[in-house]
């Protein structure tokens, strides 16, 4: 096998052998079909994008000569994971015990988001994170800064050193939080302003802004007002939030806003739901809000760890999509209990089967790839393996651990095969990620 050079420049033509699968459409509308799954295959990429996937016994014979092969058979081969929700500050405080979504705030998430006044520490907890990404096999990312402009400076250049597709953005928050985390509604404008200046559609990077009120309750209704206005001002531009994570936080966000219909109105009317909205959670939702959201073009990020872990309550994924509503699954670290988006869907399966929903691992697989790329306006660049993408990959180790090995020995179909990796696997099972064609992360086999 040739060894993956993690410091090999961009190549011109460079295939890469080991099953391949990918999706061209939604496996709920079309079963099986939306799946394209070669045993043997080959992906061919030039300058940095698919040129096409393949049989590879058919393929290899129409290369190029010389043109480098990377054999990762036994490996399977799926686009980069998409991971539509998270926060790179609330690194150190993963795993902490014990509180529903406000109390937990107080008690780890604001004291951790306050030290990232300091630009070495936000630069070197930034390099943490995207290196963590890369090692679960995200390739594109949705993420939340805190209030402090330079924690937003700091993830987009994470980011852009290692090619990432990330959206992010600086947190607006000018109330209910506390000394060292508030900006104004002005301050924020001006940062939001500025970082969209310096970092939205960045040439030679693929990075985009997002303007991001952390969620209803810490903004006043000026600050939402003038979220909206940079929307008006910017298009193109990203909003991300939080929605209806928790019942506390619904019945708090009646209290601030006792003119609003609903959670949900409060964004809207300040014209905060639109296409290329993400809202994170949507839980706690009445169907016309679901309605709306798919009429406006929102989408939700399903974040099924952080829902588990602090207690928020089960996501109606049939209601959304029957609504159709654009649905991708989001980590939430430091809520959400991990950076891999397999365990992200083995707790989603979990999750929706204690509400009486099915996910099997086709649908699984696409949630992650072109589902989530649909969520987040990128699947015209990446998500699946159509020629003229990004050749973002990773490369799975079916055999990654002796149980998966021993699993999969009686695993027949690949239906089967992929519910055993979506169940047992994580980050041990990421052997490799490619961005662009280029590896950014492999893990050294013993
Ligand atoms: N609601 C407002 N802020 C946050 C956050 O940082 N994490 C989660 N899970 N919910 C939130
Ligand atoms: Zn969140």
């Amino acid at each position: 096998m040739t060894i993956p050079n993690q410091n090999t420049p961009p190549i011109g033509v460079r295939a890469f052998r080991a099953s391949i699968l990918h999706f061209t459409g939604d496996p709920h509308e079309l079963g099986e079909s939306a799946a394209e799954y070669f045993y043997d295959g080959l992906l061919l990429v030039e300058g940095g994008r698919v040129q096409r996937i393949g049989d590879a016994t058919a393929m290899l014979a129409t290369l190029p000569p010389g043109t480098e092969i990377t054999d990762y058979r036994g490996h399977l081969i799926v686009p980069g994971f998409v991971d539509t929700h998270l926060h790179f500050a609330q690194t150190d405080i993963i795993a902490s015990h014990g509180e529903q979504v406000l109390q937990w705030l107080e008690r780890y998430t604001f004291p951790a988001e306050k030290r990232f006044a300091d630009p070495a520490h936000a630069a070197e907890v930034a390099e943490f994170s995207v290196n963590e990404m890369l090692r679960n096999g995200t390739t594109a990312s949705m993420v939340f800064a805190t209030v402090h402009k330079g924690s937003a400076d700091a993830i987009f250049r994470a980011a852009e050193a290692r090619g990432l597709c990330m959206i992010a953005g600086k947190v607006l928050m000018d109330r209910n939080s506390p000394e060292g985390l508030c900006d104004t509604a002005e301050s924020g404008y001006e940062d939001s302003k500025q970082l969209i200046n310096d970092w939205h559609d960045k040439p030679g990077t693929r990075l985009r802004y997002a303007v991001t009120p952390r969620f209803a309750p810490t903004s006043t209704e000026r600050q939402l007002e003038l979220a909206g206005k940079l929307l008006d001002e910017h298009p193109g531009v990203y909003l991300q939030s939080h929605l209806a994570e928790n019942k506390h936080e619904c019945r708090w966000v009646r209290e601030l806003f006792p003119w609003s219909k609903s959670y949900l109105d409060v964004y809207d009317r300040f014209g905060l739901l639109r296409p290329r909205s993400v809202y994170a959670h949507c839980i706690h939702l009445e169907s016309a809000d679901r309605k709306l959201m798919a009429r406006k073009g929102a989408a939700m990020s399903f974040c099924p760890t952080s829902n588990l872990f602090l207690g928020s309550g089960l996501f109606d994924a049939d209601e959304a999509r029957k609504l159709g509503v654009k649905v991708g699954v989001g980590t939430d670290v430091g809520g959400g209990t991990s950076f891999s988006i397999l365990r992200t869907l083995h707790e989603a399966y979990k999750a929706l089967h204690l509400n009486g929903q099915a996910m099997d691992a086709l649908q699984g697989f696409h949630l992650a790839t072109l589902g989530g790329a649909k969520a987040l306006d990128l699947d015209r660049e990446v998500g699946n393996f159509e020629a003229g993408k990004f050749a973002d990959f990773v490369v799975l180790d079916m055999a990654a651990t002796p149980l998966v090995e021993r699993r999969l020995a009686s695993a027949g179909s690949l239906r089967e095969r992929l519910f055993v990796a979506m169940m047992l696997g994580d980050e041990h099972m990421v052997a490799a990620t490619y961005i662009q064609g280029k590896c950014q992360f492999s893990r050294s086999k013993p």
